[in-house]
Protein backbone atom coordinates (compact mmCIF):
# COMPACT_ATOMS: atom_id res chain seq x y z
CA UNK A 1 0.00 0.00 0.00
CA UNK A 2 1.76 3.55 -0.98
CA UNK A 3 1.99 5.67 2.02
CA UNK A 4 2.57 9.45 3.20
CA UNK A 5 6.12 9.43 4.31
CA UNK A 6 7.64 12.11 6.48
CA UNK A 7 11.16 12.03 6.93
CA UNK A 8 12.78 14.72 8.89
CA UNK A 9 16.22 15.15 8.05
CA UNK A 10 15.88 14.06 5.42
CA UNK A 11 18.84 15.41 3.29
CA UNK A 12 21.29 14.06 6.47
CA UNK A 13 23.41 11.55 5.63
CA UNK A 14 20.91 8.43 6.95
CA UNK A 15 17.78 10.25 5.81
CA UNK A 16 18.86 10.41 1.89
CA UNK A 17 19.45 6.50 2.26
CA UNK A 18 15.68 6.08 3.94
CA UNK A 19 14.19 8.46 1.44
CA UNK A 20 15.47 6.70 -1.60
CA UNK A 21 14.29 3.15 0.02
CA UNK A 22 11.37 4.50 0.62
CA UNK A 23 10.68 6.05 -2.78
CA UNK A 24 11.88 3.14 -4.29
CA UNK A 25 8.72 1.38 -2.45
CA UNK A 26 6.71 3.32 -4.30
CA UNK A 27 5.75 6.06 -1.15
CA UNK A 28 4.98 9.32 -1.65
CA UNK A 29 8.03 11.22 0.65
CA UNK A 30 8.48 14.32 2.06
CA UNK A 31 11.99 15.19 3.49
CA UNK A 32 11.68 17.49 5.47
CA UNK A 33 15.25 19.76 6.93
CA UNK A 34 17.34 22.77 7.66
CA UNK A 35 19.95 22.19 5.77
CA UNK A 36 21.76 22.34 8.68
CA UNK A 37 23.96 19.58 8.08
CA UNK A 38 22.27 18.18 5.21
CA UNK A 39 22.79 18.76 1.62
CA UNK A 40 20.74 19.20 -1.71
CA UNK A 41 23.17 17.51 -3.38
CA UNK A 42 22.57 14.07 -0.98
CA UNK A 43 18.82 14.36 -2.90
CA UNK A 44 19.58 14.81 -6.59
CA UNK A 45 18.52 10.65 -7.22
CA UNK A 46 15.43 12.20 -6.00
CA UNK A 47 14.44 15.78 -6.65
CA UNK A 48 11.83 16.14 -9.44
CA UNK A 49 10.62 12.41 -9.12
CA UNK A 50 6.49 12.43 -8.54
CA UNK A 51 6.87 10.97 -5.41
CA UNK A 52 9.18 13.11 -3.83
CA UNK A 53 8.96 16.41 -2.13
CA UNK A 54 12.03 18.31 -0.24
CA UNK A 55 10.76 20.92 2.26
CA UNK A 56 13.06 23.38 4.19
CA UNK A 57 11.57 23.78 7.91
CA UNK A 58 13.31 23.82 10.77
CA UNK A 59 11.52 21.12 13.32
CA UNK A 60 11.97 23.41 15.84
CA UNK A 61 8.86 25.00 14.40
CA UNK A 62 5.57 23.72 14.43
CA UNK A 63 4.17 21.85 11.20
CA UNK A 64 0.88 20.98 9.67
CA UNK A 65 0.96 18.12 6.95
CA UNK A 66 -1.22 15.41 6.17
CA UNK A 67 1.28 11.93 6.25
CA UNK A 68 0.42 8.43 7.53
CA UNK A 69 3.94 7.92 9.22
CA UNK A 70 7.26 10.14 10.50
CA UNK A 71 10.69 8.86 10.73
CA UNK A 72 11.84 11.72 12.93
CA UNK A 73 15.72 11.67 12.48
CA UNK A 74 16.34 15.77 12.01
CA UNK A 75 19.70 16.36 14.44
CA UNK A 76 23.43 16.77 14.08
CA UNK A 77 24.98 13.53 14.32
CA UNK A 78 28.67 14.19 14.72
CA UNK A 79 30.23 16.16 17.90
CA UNK A 80 31.39 18.28 15.19
CA UNK A 81 28.47 19.79 14.23
CA UNK A 82 26.08 18.96 17.56
CA UNK A 83 29.02 21.37 19.47
CA UNK A 84 28.93 23.99 17.44
CA UNK A 85 25.73 25.21 18.65
CA UNK A 86 24.90 23.00 21.69
CA UNK A 87 21.48 25.02 22.39
CA UNK A 88 20.32 24.55 19.18
CA UNK A 89 20.96 21.09 18.92
CA UNK A 90 18.89 20.10 22.19
CA UNK A 91 16.27 22.08 21.13
CA UNK A 92 16.03 20.13 17.51
CA UNK A 93 16.01 16.75 19.53
CA UNK A 94 13.26 18.51 22.40
CA UNK A 95 11.31 20.55 20.48
CA UNK A 96 11.35 18.82 17.33
CA UNK A 97 10.80 15.97 19.52
CA UNK A 98 7.26 17.96 20.82
CA UNK A 99 6.35 19.04 17.41
CA UNK A 100 6.43 15.57 15.75
CA UNK A 101 4.96 13.87 18.19
CA UNK A 102 2.12 16.17 18.39
CA UNK A 103 1.62 15.64 14.48
CA UNK A 104 1.53 11.85 14.70
CA UNK A 105 -1.35 12.35 17.93
CA UNK A 106 -3.33 14.84 15.80
CA UNK A 107 -3.56 12.78 12.96
CA UNK A 108 -3.15 9.48 15.31
CA UNK A 109 -0.04 7.58 13.11
CA UNK A 110 2.81 6.01 13.78
CA UNK A 111 6.21 8.05 14.37
CA UNK A 112 10.01 6.66 14.93
CA UNK A 113 12.49 8.38 16.89
CA UNK A 114 16.24 8.44 15.69
CA UNK A 115 17.62 7.84 19.24
CA UNK A 116 21.55 6.85 19.55
CA UNK A 117 23.48 4.87 21.83
CA UNK A 118 25.28 8.13 22.98
CA UNK A 119 22.13 7.81 25.33
CA UNK A 120 24.50 4.87 27.14
CA UNK A 121 27.13 7.52 27.79
CA UNK A 122 30.46 5.94 28.50
CA UNK A 123 29.22 3.06 29.40
CA UNK A 124 29.76 0.79 32.39
CA UNK A 125 27.81 -2.49 31.09
CA UNK A 126 29.19 -3.95 27.70
CA UNK A 127 27.75 -4.90 25.35
CA UNK A 128 25.00 -2.56 26.09
CA UNK A 129 21.31 -3.66 26.25
CA UNK A 130 18.44 -1.45 26.10
CA UNK A 131 17.44 -1.37 29.98
CA UNK A 132 20.52 -0.18 30.38
CA UNK A 133 20.00 3.64 31.95
CA UNK A 134 23.43 4.79 30.94
CA UNK A 135 26.54 6.61 32.45
CA UNK A 136 26.11 10.10 30.97
CA UNK A 137 27.32 13.83 31.70
CA UNK A 138 24.94 16.27 32.34
CA UNK A 139 27.35 19.16 31.84
CA UNK A 140 30.20 17.94 29.42
CA UNK A 141 30.46 18.82 25.78
CA UNK A 142 28.29 16.03 24.72
CA UNK A 143 25.37 16.90 27.04
CA UNK A 144 23.64 19.07 24.24
CA UNK A 145 23.34 15.50 22.17
CA UNK A 146 23.05 12.89 24.80
CA UNK A 147 20.76 14.49 26.76
CA UNK A 148 18.72 16.30 24.52
CA UNK A 149 17.82 12.63 23.18
CA UNK A 150 17.39 11.18 26.29
CA UNK A 151 14.63 14.06 26.92
CA UNK A 152 13.30 13.08 23.26
CA UNK A 153 12.81 9.40 24.42
CA UNK A 154 11.02 10.42 27.53
CA UNK A 155 8.88 12.36 25.60
CA UNK A 156 7.91 9.46 22.97
CA UNK A 157 7.26 7.04 26.20
CA UNK A 158 5.04 10.01 27.77
CA UNK A 159 2.98 10.84 24.45
CA UNK A 160 2.30 6.55 24.16
CA UNK A 161 0.85 6.66 27.98
CA UNK A 162 -0.72 9.76 27.77
CA UNK A 163 -1.61 10.35 24.33
CA UNK A 164 -1.76 6.58 22.88
CA UNK A 165 0.94 7.39 20.40
CA UNK A 166 1.98 4.55 18.71
CA UNK A 167 5.97 5.00 18.95
CA UNK A 168 9.14 3.06 17.92
CA UNK A 169 12.41 4.66 19.06
CA UNK A 170 15.65 3.01 16.96
CA UNK A 171 19.33 3.50 19.05
CA UNK A 172 21.21 3.85 16.74
CA UNK A 173 25.04 2.59 16.88
CA UNK A 174 28.00 4.40 14.77
CA UNK A 175 26.88 4.16 10.98
CA UNK A 176 28.79 5.01 8.05
CA UNK A 177 28.99 4.97 4.00
CA UNK A 178 27.99 6.93 0.90
CA UNK A 179 27.62 10.82 1.59
CA UNK A 180 28.93 11.12 4.99
CA UNK A 181 29.76 14.60 5.32
CA UNK A 182 33.57 15.35 4.28
CA UNK A 183 34.18 17.66 7.22
CA UNK A 184 31.89 16.16 9.98
CA UNK A 185 35.02 14.99 11.73
CA UNK A 186 33.54 10.97 12.09
CA UNK A 187 36.01 7.90 12.76
CA UNK A 188 35.26 6.26 9.32
CA UNK A 189 34.86 9.88 7.01
CA UNK A 190 38.66 11.43 8.75
CA UNK A 191 40.13 8.22 8.24
CA UNK A 192 39.43 7.46 4.99
CA UNK A 193 39.48 10.77 3.77
CA UNK A 194 42.96 11.25 5.57
CA UNK A 195 44.18 7.91 3.99
CA UNK A 196 43.10 9.03 0.56
CA UNK A 197 45.20 11.76 0.97
CA UNK A 198 47.91 10.28 2.27
CA UNK A 199 47.75 12.75 5.11
CA UNK A 200 48.58 11.10 9.10
CA UNK A 201 45.74 9.66 10.11
CA UNK A 202 44.57 10.92 13.66
CA UNK A 203 43.91 8.34 16.68
CA UNK A 204 42.84 10.04 19.88
CA UNK A 205 44.18 8.01 22.77
CA UNK A 206 45.92 4.87 22.40
CA UNK A 207 43.25 3.63 19.92
CA UNK A 208 42.21 0.96 21.80
CA UNK A 209 38.86 2.45 22.20
CA UNK A 210 35.82 0.40 20.23
CA UNK A 211 33.27 0.99 18.54
CA UNK A 212 30.39 -1.14 16.42
CA UNK A 213 30.39 -0.14 12.81
CA UNK A 214 27.12 -0.56 11.06
CA UNK A 215 26.68 0.00 7.18
CA UNK A 216 24.10 2.55 5.97
CA UNK A 217 21.92 -0.17 4.09
CA UNK A 218 21.48 -2.46 7.13
CA UNK A 219 20.76 0.64 9.02
CA UNK A 220 18.25 2.11 6.89
CA UNK A 221 16.80 -2.11 6.65
CA UNK A 222 16.49 -1.87 10.36
CA UNK A 223 14.69 1.40 11.00
CA UNK A 224 12.01 0.01 8.01
CA UNK A 225 11.27 -2.98 9.68
CA UNK A 226 11.14 -0.80 13.29
CA UNK A 227 8.17 1.20 11.54
CA UNK A 228 6.13 -1.80 10.25
CA UNK A 229 6.33 -3.70 13.43
CA UNK A 230 2.41 -4.57 14.54
CA UNK A 231 2.34 -5.03 17.69
CA UNK A 232 2.43 -2.69 20.42
CA UNK A 233 5.91 -0.93 21.30
CA UNK A 234 6.70 0.78 24.44
CA UNK A 235 10.64 0.79 24.75
CA UNK A 236 13.69 1.18 22.78
CA UNK A 237 15.26 -0.97 20.00
CA UNK A 238 18.95 -0.99 19.04
CA UNK A 239 20.09 -0.85 15.71
CA UNK A 240 23.76 -1.01 14.86
CA UNK A 241 26.31 -3.99 14.36
CA UNK A 242 27.66 -6.27 17.13
CA UNK A 243 30.76 -6.36 15.99
CA UNK A 244 33.44 -4.72 18.28
CA UNK A 245 36.44 -2.97 16.40
CA UNK A 246 39.47 -0.71 17.78
CA UNK A 247 40.30 2.74 16.21
CA UNK A 248 43.59 1.33 15.71
CA UNK A 249 41.70 -1.57 13.60
CA UNK A 250 39.82 0.68 11.15
CA UNK A 251 42.63 2.78 10.86
CA UNK A 252 45.13 -0.59 9.60
CA UNK A 253 42.38 -1.77 6.93
CA UNK A 254 41.76 1.85 5.52
CA UNK A 255 45.10 2.15 5.10
CA UNK A 256 45.25 -1.40 3.38
CA UNK A 257 41.76 -1.00 1.53
CA UNK A 258 43.13 2.21 0.42
CA UNK A 259 46.90 1.55 -0.31
CA UNK A 260 47.57 4.81 1.11
CA UNK A 261 51.56 5.51 2.90
CA UNK A 262 49.92 7.62 5.89
CA UNK A 263 51.42 7.61 8.81
CA UNK A 264 49.48 7.49 12.07
CA UNK A 265 49.76 9.95 14.79
CA UNK A 266 48.60 10.04 18.48
CA UNK A 267 46.20 13.02 19.93
CA UNK A 268 44.76 12.96 23.47
CA UNK A 269 41.39 11.78 23.89
CA UNK A 270 38.65 14.25 23.95
CA UNK A 271 36.81 14.71 27.02
CA UNK A 272 33.79 12.15 27.84
CA UNK A 273 34.92 9.96 24.69
CA UNK A 274 33.05 6.64 25.38
CA UNK A 275 35.93 4.29 26.00
CA UNK A 276 33.94 1.08 24.61
CA UNK A 277 30.86 0.99 22.46
CA UNK A 278 28.83 -2.50 21.21
CA UNK A 279 25.29 -3.15 20.99
CA UNK A 280 23.32 -6.08 22.40
CA UNK A 281 20.87 -6.88 19.31
CA UNK A 282 18.86 -9.69 20.55
CA UNK A 283 16.16 -7.70 20.92
CA UNK A 284 16.22 -6.37 17.41
CA UNK A 285 17.61 -10.11 16.29
CA UNK A 286 14.09 -11.70 17.85
CA UNK A 287 11.32 -8.68 16.94
CA UNK A 288 12.54 -7.80 13.90
CA UNK A 289 14.76 -11.15 12.45
CA UNK A 290 17.17 -8.10 11.76
CA UNK A 291 20.75 -8.26 11.79
CA UNK A 292 23.87 -6.15 9.65
CA UNK A 293 24.90 -8.15 6.45
CA UNK A 294 27.26 -6.07 5.07
CA UNK A 295 30.69 -6.96 6.14
CA UNK A 296 33.02 -3.70 7.27
CA UNK A 297 35.61 -4.89 4.53
CA UNK A 298 32.82 -4.96 1.69
CA UNK A 299 31.18 -1.62 3.35
CA UNK A 300 34.35 0.17 3.55
CA UNK A 301 35.40 -0.66 0.32
CA UNK A 302 31.71 0.84 -1.13
CA UNK A 303 32.42 4.41 1.16
CA UNK A 304 36.15 4.29 -0.13
CA UNK A 305 35.06 4.26 -3.85
CA UNK A 306 32.16 7.23 -2.48
CA UNK A 307 34.70 9.60 -1.46
CA UNK A 308 37.79 8.76 -3.97
CA UNK A 309 34.70 10.41 -6.43
CA UNK A 310 34.00 13.44 -3.83
CA UNK A 311 37.83 14.01 -3.95
CA UNK A 312 38.41 13.90 -7.81
CA UNK A 313 35.17 15.94 -8.34
CA UNK A 314 37.10 18.16 -5.74
CA UNK A 315 40.78 18.47 -8.05
CA UNK A 316 42.16 16.86 -4.54
CA UNK A 317 45.42 15.83 -4.21
CA UNK A 318 43.37 11.93 -4.61
CA UNK A 319 45.54 11.40 -7.05
CA UNK A 320 48.70 11.23 -5.13
CA UNK A 321 47.31 7.98 -3.62
CA UNK A 322 46.97 6.80 -7.30
CA UNK A 323 50.41 7.54 -7.90
CA UNK A 324 51.87 6.36 -5.20
CA UNK A 325 49.79 3.25 -6.09
CA UNK A 326 51.13 2.97 -9.25
CA UNK A 327 54.61 3.67 -8.38
CA UNK A 328 54.42 0.84 -5.56
N1 LIG B 1 24.97 8.29 11.71
C1 LIG B 1 25.12 7.77 12.90
O1 LIG B 1 26.12 7.08 13.17
C2 LIG B 1 24.05 7.94 13.95
C3 LIG B 1 24.22 7.28 15.18
C4 LIG B 1 23.26 7.45 16.16
C5 LIG B 1 22.14 8.22 15.91
N2 LIG B 1 21.99 8.83 14.71
C6 LIG B 1 20.80 9.69 14.53
O2 LIG B 1 20.26 9.49 13.24
C7 LIG B 1 19.80 10.75 12.74
C8 LIG B 1 20.43 11.03 11.39
O3 LIG B 1 21.85 11.09 11.56
P1 LIG B 1 22.81 11.41 10.34
O4 LIG B 1 24.04 10.64 10.54
O5 LIG B 1 22.07 11.28 9.08
O6 LIG B 1 23.14 12.94 10.64
P2 LIG B 1 23.19 14.19 9.65
O7 LIG B 1 23.76 15.33 10.42
O8 LIG B 1 23.83 13.80 8.37
O9 LIG B 1 21.65 14.41 9.36
C9 LIG B 1 20.80 15.15 10.20
C10 LIG B 1 19.87 15.98 9.34
O10 LIG B 1 19.00 16.74 10.18
C11 LIG B 1 18.95 18.06 9.67
N3 LIG B 1 18.61 18.96 10.77
C12 LIG B 1 19.36 19.31 11.85
N4 LIG B 1 18.70 20.16 12.65
C13 LIG B 1 17.48 20.35 12.06
C14 LIG B 1 16.35 21.14 12.38
N5 LIG B 1 16.31 21.89 13.50
N6 LIG B 1 15.28 21.13 11.54
C15 LIG B 1 15.30 20.38 10.40
N7 LIG B 1 16.35 19.62 10.04
C16 LIG B 1 17.43 19.60 10.86
C17 LIG B 1 20.35 18.31 9.11
O11 LIG B 1 20.41 19.40 8.21
C18 LIG B 1 20.64 16.97 8.46
O12 LIG B 1 20.15 16.91 7.15
C19 LIG B 1 20.11 11.80 13.79
O13 LIG B 1 18.97 12.05 14.55
C20 LIG B 1 21.17 11.15 14.63
O14 LIG B 1 21.14 11.61 15.94
C21 LIG B 1 22.92 8.71 13.73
Amino acid sequence: MQKRILVTGGAGFVGCHLCERLVAQGHQVIAVDNYYTGRRENLTALLGLPNFEALRHDVTFPLYLEVDEIYNLACPASPVHYQRDPVQTTKTSVLGAINMLGMAKRLGIPILQASTSEIYGDPDVHPQVEDYRGLVSISGPRACYDEGKRCAETLFYDYKRRHGVEIRVARIFNTYGPRMNLEDGRVVSNFIVQALRNEPITLYGDGRQTRAFCFVDDLVEGLMRLMNVTQPLDSAVNLGNPVETSMAEIADLIISLTGSRSPIVFRPLPQDDPRQRCPDISKAQELLHWRPKVSLQDGLKRTISYFEGVLSRMQDPVRRVEVARANS
